[in-house]
């Protein structure tokens, strides 16, 4: 048998699908999600319209936005009334691993598609999660309300504005697919063995969560934080850089350019308007941050991935910095969904080889 990869390098360069739904040039810095640009989405779609393209590439048939919104709006109100039964198994547990435990117990909806009931479910649980690390008791969903404006009135107890239900939106639209990532390979692995879409989504959050993938917009926020001002942000990354520390928010697999949600997300806090980190310092930082690491690196192409600005919006939506996982799980369980479905179509068992090192017997 031809072994193709070189099994030190991560998998580089090797598809592990056929798929209509997205598409990552790294070099070009592209991003093309189900037929669209990540930024012409972004402009044009919400996270209801996002989730029905999709899902119709996945299952290659017409799925309405409008009917994708009354069954998320179904699912959010179904999700909420199972919150006392799972909030006692996730009390005392740091908010990541509590949104491991509930993700776990999403369940079946009578009368609704599986992925419809994991989506939808997403939001309730980050929501009731977050109020309760802070004391406060869960807030029904508004099954009316789109899924972005929804979750921000589910989180703070009275409704956002609209340029922030706007942010977030665009947001979960960003983040909801992104090509053969670790938390989607993990999600159609699982789907391939044709566990249900409830085992695929629970393995790729698990996924998602290290610093490498997903954990890493709230050591932004830290890195941030701990530079404060202006005039430490080069001896700040600089140290930093000579302690062999890696700059979160910076660098990908995939991308050797700027990361094109960068961009979007840059764009969507500006509109915000001045909320949160002040994006003036935040830009320096990544000016400085993007040089740096062409000096300290200059064979690789590492630049600003997706993580830098989510950091900063999130931070501007006042989502607390434990959240951000979670949150970031709410718009990629569209694509985790879409894939786990579009696997399941294939009927073909993901089961790559390895390498054996180990000892022969005699
Ligand atoms: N800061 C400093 N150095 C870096 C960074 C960084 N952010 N990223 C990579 N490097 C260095 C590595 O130390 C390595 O150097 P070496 O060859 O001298 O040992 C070299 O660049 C290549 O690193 P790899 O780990 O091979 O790159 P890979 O493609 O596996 O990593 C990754 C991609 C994991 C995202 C990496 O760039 C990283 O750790 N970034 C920081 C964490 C982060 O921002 N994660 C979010 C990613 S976006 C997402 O998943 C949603």
């Amino acid at each position: 048998m031809t072994i193709h990869s070189n099994p030190a390098a991560g998998l580089d360069g090797v598809a592990a699908a056929v798929t209509a739904l997205s598409h990552v040039d790294g070099e070009k810095g592209e991003l093309i999600v189900a037929g669209m640009r990540i930024g012409e989405l972004a402009q044009n779609t919400d996270f209801e319209g996002l989730t029905a393209r999709v899902w119709a590439a996945a299952m290659a048939r017409e799925v309405d936005a409008a009917e994708a919104r009354r069954w998320l709006g179904q699912a959010r109100v179904a999700a909420f009334q199972r919150l006392p039964a799972i909030l006692p198994a996730t009390a005392g547990l740091p908010m990541i691993d509590a949104f491991r435990v509930a993700v776990a117990a999403i369940a079946p909806i009578d009368g609704l598609a599986s992925e419809a009931a994991i989506v939808g479910a997403m939001p309730v649980f980050a929501a009731a999660l977050v109020r309760q690390a802070e004391g406060k008791a869960p807030v029904a969903p508004d099954p009316a309300l789109g899924h972005a404006a929804d979750l921000l009135r589910m989180m703070r107890g009275e409704e956002a504005g609209v340029e922030e239900a706007k942010a977030l939106d665009a947001y979960l639209v960003t983040v909801a697919d992104h090509g053969m990532n670790a938390s989607t390979f993990a999600a159609r692995v699982v789907a391939s063995t044709q566990a249900n879409l409830f085992m695929a989504v629970t393995a790729g959050y698990c996924a998602l969560t290290g610093p490498l993938h997903g954990g890493a917009p709230e050591p932004v926020l830290d890195m941030l934080d701990a530079i404060a001002t202006q005039d430490r942000i080069a001896s700040w990354i600089d140290e930093a850089l000579a302690r062999g520390e890696r700059l979160m928010g910076f660098g990908h697999r995939i991308y050797k350019v700027r990361d094109p949600r960068a961009d979007v997300l840059k764009r969507a806090v500006e509109r915000l308007g001045g909320r949160g980190t002040d994006l003036g310092f935040a830009a320096e930082v990544e000016a400085y941050a993007r040089r740096a690491l062409e000096v300290a690196k200059p064979d690789r192409r590492l630049d600003t991935n997706v993580e830098f600005y989510t950091a900063i919006l999130l931070d501007a939506l006042k989502i607390p910095r434990r959240a951000f996982t979670p949150i970031f799980a709410v718009g990629r369980t569209a694509g985790w969904t879409a894939h786990a479905l579009e696997q399941q179509r294939t009927g073909r068992l993901l089961r790559p080889s390895s390498i054996y090192t180990g000892a022969m017997p005699g």
